[in-house]
């Protein structure tokens, strides 16, 4: 089931961005996202548990970042990362945004293939993106 992040979900959400993300970001910075104006957090659950979340900041007038997409690895390919994608951009085109951005290690090439098949384009490279001094791709589709 998809549906709104709540606090109570918090914790799982975590735990999945620490074992699918190579970055670790604190609490304080769901909090940040979950309060911001304008923010898009879902997660997805299987049974009451939360298995995947994407959370997304509006970013200007017409256009939204997605921040973090990740589902639990023993769930992975079964559509629950594109049904969260899904729900990202129909709120986006919902209101009245023109793209969606996002940013990916060059290494992580599963998500650069998830991304482009579900049609986001390379726009450009940022060096000594992440903590680990790893560029990143800018990539974005517009709506
Ligand atoms: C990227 C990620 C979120 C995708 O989530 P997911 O739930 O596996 O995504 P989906 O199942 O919707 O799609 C993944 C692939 O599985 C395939 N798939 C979907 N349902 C399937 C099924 N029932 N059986 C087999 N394969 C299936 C899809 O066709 C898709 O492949 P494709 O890209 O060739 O079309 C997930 O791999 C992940 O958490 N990765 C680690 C974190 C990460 O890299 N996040 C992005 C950072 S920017």
């Amino acid at each position: 089931m998809l549906r709104p992040f709540n606090l109570e979900d918090l914790r799982d959400v975590q735990n999945i961005a620490n074992i699918s993300l190579q970055e670790r970001y604190s609490s304080d910075v769901y909090l940040f996202i979950y309060q911001a104006q304008n923010s898009n957090f879902y997660v997805y659950t299987i049974n009451n548990t939360v298995v995947g979340f994407i959370c997304g900041l509006v970013e200007s007038p017409d256009g939204a970042r997605i921040l973090m997409l990740a589902v639990k690895p023993n769930q992975r390919c079964r559509g629950i990362g594109s049904r969260l994608l899904d729900a990202f951009i129909n709120s986006c085109v919902k209101h009245g945004m023109k793209k969606v951005k996002l940013e990916v290690r060059p290494s992580n090439t599963k998500a650069i293939f998830f991304y482009t098949k579900r049609g986001f384009q390379k726009q450009g490279i940022i060096d000594n993106f992440y903590t680990d001094g790893e560029k990143c791709i800018s990539m974005v589709r517009y709506l």
